[in-house]
């Protein structure tokens, strides 16, 4: 049984019958597969690239210090013995083999961060397909599946591209600019790729066909305070919201803020900040989890003695229904063209990089939870308000996320945090999940 689009009712069936809902045939088994110490000890060396005094990372894709963290998880691969490769989108996969001729179990996550941002978004996921890896090693365990971790490229996003940057390449759905577009420094995107191993010219190579993984696996942390408020350890993703960013350009006229009467000023600012209170009413208008935010604001020229003549902000939604993206996205654009003509600017903004909404593999979660179940931890449904790379690889292989709990629901921040025990349950619910998949996917290949 493959996981192709055309026999995935077949293989739902098949795999339910295999993977029975909730109820698992093991009695929990506390042994461990995965080691906390290890998988601790590689977090906290990956915690040394992009360093901030203030704690956490700033290892932004694209940059020196994302270069330098790659090279060090590239060496934990080939330690534990996978066999590296890097696509052109400059993604990174190793590679064990199986015993069968069966298409790979991928799992895995990214590396890069937002600026000032913690040590565990993306790590964890990273960091925990490899300690599967080194736990399979430590009992010669082998799988029927071969198995790669991936570590996507620049999943953050925000210099040359919207975030997913290396899933969206193995989905083919890269913008076609993509490969000139430059960061505000000028620097170009296809000089970072080809450093990062990586090749502008073949980004269509990157594309991945389906059915070429029998499945993908991300483990993550919540990112939110769900799993912590219920103390419940692990948390079974049910979709992921889809988001969609444009930059919004407001332009007036830069002029004497001391000679130009009130009535006579086209501000650009003014009329930006009326723009972003009014992202923020249009998103509450309706009732739902949609949410929207404007994250940063260039102001030109920037000084306190001239009206401002140019302000560039991006306006981010994001809701698990494409549709009210959609819905909200078209109210916002025409209350811009009404306080555009208000306050006597241009308001423009470009078409949305946007990255689609994905629900998870009803088959995946039943697997998750079997193995949580069987490690004796218990596991909640819930959805994501974070991206993940994982919705980009729903468009080429069935998918699931294991998530587990942040302190204080805080992410993107130098405080987020999970302790060494959560990661492990984590690893360790992957690593379970990686064998109940391995047994039941492909079972009619079965010699
Ligand atoms: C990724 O972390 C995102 O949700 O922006
Ligand atoms: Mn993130
Ligand atoms: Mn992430």
């Amino acid at each position: 049984m493959r996981f192709r689009e055309t026999a995935a009712l077949a293989a739902c069936v098949l795999l339910f019958a295999i993977v029975p809902p909730r109820a698992q045939p093991q009695a929990p088994s506390p042994e461990r597969h995965v080691q906390q110490q290890r998988l601790w000890e590689t977090l906290q060396k990956l915690g040394e690239f992009g360093k901030n005094p203030e704690g956490g990372v700033s290892r932004v894709g694209f940059t020196e210090e994302d270069l330098a963290g790659r090279a060090y998880v590239i060496g934990l691969m080939k330690e534990a013995g996978l066999d590296v490769r890097t696509d052109p989108a400059g993604n990174i996969f190793g590679h064990r083999a199986g015993t069968e001729a069966l298409p790979p179990i991928l799992f895995g996550s990214h590396i890069d961060s937002v600026p000032h941002g913690g040590n565990f978004d993306g790590d964890v996921g990273s960091l925990g397909a490899v300690e599967v890896i080194r736990a399979l090693n430590d009992k010669n365990q082998k799988t029927r599946h071969p198995l790669e971790v991936v570590v996507w490229t620049n999943e953050e996003g925000g210099r040359f591209y919207a975030g997913l940057f290396g899933s969206t390449a193995a989905a083919g759905l890269l913008p076609a600019d993509i490969a000139s577009r430059r960061d505000d420094n000028g620097q170009l995107l296809a000089d970072w790729l080809k450093r990062m191993g990586g090749d502008a010219s073949r980004l269509p190579e990157a594309r991945i066909a389906k059915g070429a993984y029998a499945g993908y696996l991300e483990l993550h942390i919540e990112q939110g305070g769900t799993l912590e408020t219920a103390e419940i350890p692990i948390g079974v993703v049910q979709g992921i919201v889809g988001i969609s960013v444009r930059t919004c350009t407001a332009a007036g006229f830069a002029n004497h803020a001391g000679t130009t009467p009130m009535n006579q000023r086209k501000d650009a600012l003014a009329a930006a900040s009326r723009a972003v209170l009014a992202v923020r009413e249009e998103v509450r208008r309706e009732p739902g989890r949609q949410v929207g935010t404007v994250g940063w604001m260039r102001v030109e020229p920037g000084a306190a003695n001239v009206i401002p003549g140019r302000v560039q902000f991006p306006v981010e939604l994001r809701d698990l229904d494409k549709e009210r993206i959609n819905r909200i996205a078209a109210r916002i654009l025409a209350r811009f063209e009404i306080i555009a003509r208000e306050e006597n600017v241009e308001i423009v903004c470009t078409p949305p990089d946007l990255h689609e909404p994905a629900i998870t593999s009803p088959a995946f979660r039943d697997a998750i939870r079997g193995a949580a179940a069987s490690a004796g931890l218990k596991t909640t449904d819930l959805p994501s308000g974070a991206g993940h790379d994982a919705q980009n690889v729903a468009r080429f292989a069935a998918m699931g996320m294991i998530f587990v709990p942040s302190k204080g629901g805080i992410s993107h921040s130098p405080l987020e945090f999970t302790p060494p025990d959560q990661v492990a349950n984590g690893a360790e619910v992957l690593y379970r999940t990686i064998m109940i998949l391995d047994a039941a996917l492909d079972a009619a290949a079965r010699p």
